[in-house]
């Protein structure tokens, strides 16, 4: 089969080669893959990956072998998937039964293959703050993939979200999706919050906590911005309005029930995954060259199972 492998001599960093067939074990189910959505954790993993080895986490496709044990989705089942151990840039690949979830049969696969990561990590977060009823929690980065989802998700649980946004141009579309409240940076929010979701670190991590009411939590999800947080003197000096205040970093893999919050979000057609820019995936390389851009929306590579013709250079 065909599959994009780590290889520092060809654009982009991939080049797409015949490898081996999957082997699944007996509590993973072999997968023919239909789509996959690059997450920013796919591409900095690029980084560092073993050269030759088959990069990619997540995606969408259809169950050819279940897996051996008897449990989870049954052949011929649409399926989405979490892959941390990467293997998903490939016509075909094995996942854990753990990171599986059927779908509906007529989901679209280029839909399914956006949520794994992105939307399960705001479920995850959104799950965290507890309950939201009434409350007011701060999404900062809510353009980004997995804040657009939190927004979506905690809007749905009752909260007033206030969401946070660089790019102005986009706080219609936030408020079409739930927020009550849009700014440019977390500086220009001026009531305190119970909770924080936050994709961009720095200096709105700074800010997103400087927010937080008496008792309330910063998530420490992404770090987009990737620069420093410099705390100022008093910013953990606490008041009778200020105490019990926290932040928390998160990692996706060790949240749990990972498919059972799979299939949920697979089978909710409400739930807005904004734009999508559908490509060949024997663009993928060439994407990646040309920086890895979103400017039409989410970009989905579609696997062709029958041939690829290999782009130049690979
Ligand atoms: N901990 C985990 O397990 C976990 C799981 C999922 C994601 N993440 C992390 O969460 C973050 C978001 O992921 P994603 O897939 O949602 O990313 P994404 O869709 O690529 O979005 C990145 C966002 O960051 C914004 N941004 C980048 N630099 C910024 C800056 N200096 N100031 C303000 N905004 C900035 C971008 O704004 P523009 O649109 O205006 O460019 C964009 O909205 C990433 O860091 C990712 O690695 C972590």
């Amino acid at each position: 089969m065909l599959a994009w492998t780590t290889n520092p001599e060809a654009p982009g960093g991939l080049a797409l080669r015949d490898v081996p067939e999957p082997v699944p074990s007996p509590d993973e189910v072999l997968v023919r893959v239909e789509a996959f959505a690059p997450n920013p954790g796919d591409l900095a993993a690029l980084t560092g990956a073993a050269a030759g080895s088959v990069p990619g986490w997540d995606g969408s496709g259809i169950v050819i072998e279940p897996a051996a044990d008897g449990h989870g989705p049954r052949a011929g089942d649409r399926v989405l998937f979490l892959g941390l151990a990467a293997r998903g840039w490939a016509q075909r690949r094995v996942v854990p039964l753990a990171m599986t979830a059927a779908a509906p049969a007529d989901a679209s696969p280029e839909r399914l293959a956006t949520l794994p990561v992105p939307a399960t990590s705001a479920l995850r977060a959104v799950r965290r703050l507890g309950s939201l009823l009434g409350r007011r929690v701060l999404v900062v980065g809510a353009t980004s993939a997995v804040g657009r989802f939190a927004v979506q998700l905690a809007a749905r649980s009752g909260a007033h979200v206030v969401a946070v946004a660089r790019d102005e141009h986009r706080h219609a579309e936030l408020r079409a999706l739930g927020a009550a409240e849009t700014h440019a940076t977390p500086a220009s929010v001026t009531r305190r919050v119970h909770g924080a979701i936050d994709m961009i670190g720095g200096p709105h991590l700074v800010d997103a906590y400087a927010l937080l009411e008496r008792g309330g939590t910063v998530i420490a999800l992404g770090h987009a911005a990737g620069a420093d947080e410099h705390f100022p003197y008093g910013a953990f000096v606490a008041d009778p309005s200020t105490s019990d205040r926290s932040i928390t970093s998160f990692f996706l893999g060790t949240e749990p029930e990972l498919d059972t919050e799979m299939a949920l979000l697979g089978a909710d057609p409400s739930l807005d995954v904004g734009p999508l820019d559908v490509r060949s995936w024997t663009a993928l390389a060439t994407w990646i060259t040309d920086g890895a851009r979103r400017d039409a929306g989410r970009v989905v590579f579609r696997v062709d199972q029958e041939h690829a013709d290999r782009p130049t250079g690979a």
